[in-house]
């Protein structure tokens, strides 16, 4: 089972960490296979990553179905039919729907730019993150791995890294130094929840 984890990302921009599990996943540190990726945004730059590595895309857009519920429930069957095993948040801004957080209990990873539970909730993400990071005068900031639950950043913390924060950093120059830890850090953070090393029950 665990060589053959089938992983789903989400993502809605740039998809640099989508590169990194893909990446992760070809040189065998992670040990599952990115097998679907879904985007809020047609746009979305991960999506033209996923389709060079010839990985099948998804735009999800809830507002274009009659209800939440029917988006929700075409979201999870899509996941069931292609027998995801787990699902990766690479800097998805959307919440996911509750039915498909309760059906993936524990198979849900995030990935957040800093150390939570401080700078996070509804409205850190981004530059904001690292602008607020700067305004405070903290000396270092870092990147959080987290099982993901219905309240934005909230769920519990599997793998943290620390980043110092330089005198003459601007948002754009911490942001740099974080995401580079962030490719580090995610495929190996996901291997081991694959492998059961966090103790959560994986369903
Ligand atoms: C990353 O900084 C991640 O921590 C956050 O969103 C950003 C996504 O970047 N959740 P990318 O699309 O993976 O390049």
């Amino acid at each position: 089972m665990e060589q053959t984890a089938r992983i789903a990302v989400f993502i809605s921009g740039s998809g640099s960490n989508l590169q990194a599990l893909i990446d992760g996943s070809k040189a065998g540190i992670l040990s599952g296979k990115i097998v679907w990726v879904v985007s809020n945004r047609a746009k979305a730059y991960g999506l033209t990553r996923a389709e060079n590595e010839g990985i099948e895309t998804f735009v999800f857009k809830p507002k274009k179905y009659p209800s939440p519920e029917a988006a929700a429930e075409d979201l999870l069957n899509k996941l069931r039919e292609r027998k995801i095993d787990y699902i990766t948040l690479a800097g998805y801004m959307k919440l996911l729907p509750s039915s498909v957080v309760a059906a993936y209990d524990k198979r849900i990873v995030n990935i957040h730019p800093a150390l939570l539970p401080k700078y996070g909730g509804k409205g850190m993400y981004g530059h904001h993150v690292h602008e607020a990071v700067l305004a405070s005068g903290d000396k270092e900031s870092g990147v959080t791995v987290h099982l993901v639950d219905e309240i934005y950043d909230h769920g519990k913390i599997l793998e943290q890294m620390r980043v110092p924060v330089l005198p003459d950093d601007t948002p754009e120059s911490l942001a740099a130094r974080v995401l580079e830890q962030e490719h580090k850090l995610y495929p190996r953070a996901l291997n081991k929840l694959i492998r059961g090393e966090y103790g959560v029950n994986n369903g």
